[in-house]
């Protein structure tokens, strides 16, 4: 069973739904979690970073959490106070911080943890995806070591910052198309389908019942969540994207994926940030993308169930 652990990297900007994939990734049989990087994304580099120590230290993760970048590639950063309030985590009161980052730089980390690591290692993103695609650029040879890259971002309809862009993507455009053209298997996660599965009251209810530090967590946060985006966007739940990812390497069968040529669009142009996935084949280009277009939402929320369960 331990062998068959998969290593994992979560890069991520907490953020509510990325915490909850903290708390997925940070207590199960099947993953291994090297380390945690962060960088800035919902909240500036400072705010995400420290919300990643709070969980950590709540939900009793040992790993190496790091600092990556702080800014986008080329872009400004445009952080997102409306979903996830001026913490970037608004919702939860965490004791004071007795933990630390670990000593090292985010993108140095993952350089290191790649090229040391025995076995493959997977690296899921969760946030705007600037920390891996200077990895690369720094060492190329941490690819031979990657078997897979798994992205919470991006959409083949449509986008929520503009109608073509996603918020990950939109965030440092340069950094996904980097990512995408390295020739790396990527996996995508985006809105097509984390848009289904939405953290509706009865869902939250569900999870409070399980009476654990993470369904406190759990309940608290989405609370706010689901405030937030009822007030932004009018929704009457928030769809609770950034777990997908993990929840795929917890059962593969939760989502259906289509193998497909997909493009960054980094024109500037009015789809500036755009995945434009050709589902179609329209244009018979090679293939670079698995990307999701079906979800298992019972399968979903029976994952995050036994998630949660795990912190018992
Ligand atoms: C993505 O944007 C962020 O606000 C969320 O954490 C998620 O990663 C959804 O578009
Ligand atoms: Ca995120």
């Amino acid at each position: 069973r331990f062998m068959n652990k998969r290593n994992i990297i979560l890069d991520c900007d907490p953020g509510h739904d990325d915490a909850i994939a903290i708390m997925l990734a940070g207590k199960s049989d099947l993953i291994n979690l090297l380390g945690i990087t962060v960088v800035g994304g919902n909240q500036t580099l400072e705010k995400t970073g420290r919300n990643t120590l709070n969980l950590c230290q709540y939900l009793d993760i040992d790993v190496p959490v790091c600092l990556g970048s702080a800014n986008p590639l080329v872009k400004i950063l445009e952080v997102c106070p409306q979903i996830h309030g001026e913490s970037g985590l608004d919702g939860f009161d965490f004791p004071d911080l007795t933990i630390d980052y670990h000593n090292q730089n985010g993108i140095n980390f993952i350089v290191e943890t790649i090229l040391k690591s025995k076995e493959k290692v997977t690296v899921v993103t969760t946030g705007p995806m600037t920390n891996l695609a200077l990895a690369i650029r720094l060492e190329p040879k941490i690819m031979d070591n990657i078997d897979e890259v798994l992205l919470m971002g991006g959409s083949y309809t449509n986008g929520n910052v503009t109608p073509a862009a996603e918020f990950n993507i939109y965030s440092d455009p340069e950094a996904a198309f980097i990512v995408f053209n390295s020739g790396l298997p990527v996996k995508m996660f985006g809105l097509d389908v984390t848009r289904k599965v939405m953290v509706y009251e009865s869902v939250i209810e569900r999870m409070e019942k399980l009476n654990n530090k993470a369904s406190l967590l759990f309940s608290k946060l989405m609370k706010v969540f689901n405030e937030n985006q009822y007030r932004t966007f009018g929704l009457e739940a928030g769809p609770l994207h950034d777990p997908l990812p993990i929840a795929y390497l917890l059962d593969e069968s939760v989502v259906e994926l289509s193998w497909v040529h997909c493009d960054i669009d980094i024109s500037r142009g009015d789809s500036y940030g755009r995945t434009n996935c050709d589902i179609f084949d329209y244009m018979k280009l090679p293939k670079n993308t698995f990307v999701a277009t079906k979800v298992d939402v019972n399968k979903y929320w029976d994952i995050i169930e036994q998630g949660i369960k795990n912190y018992n």
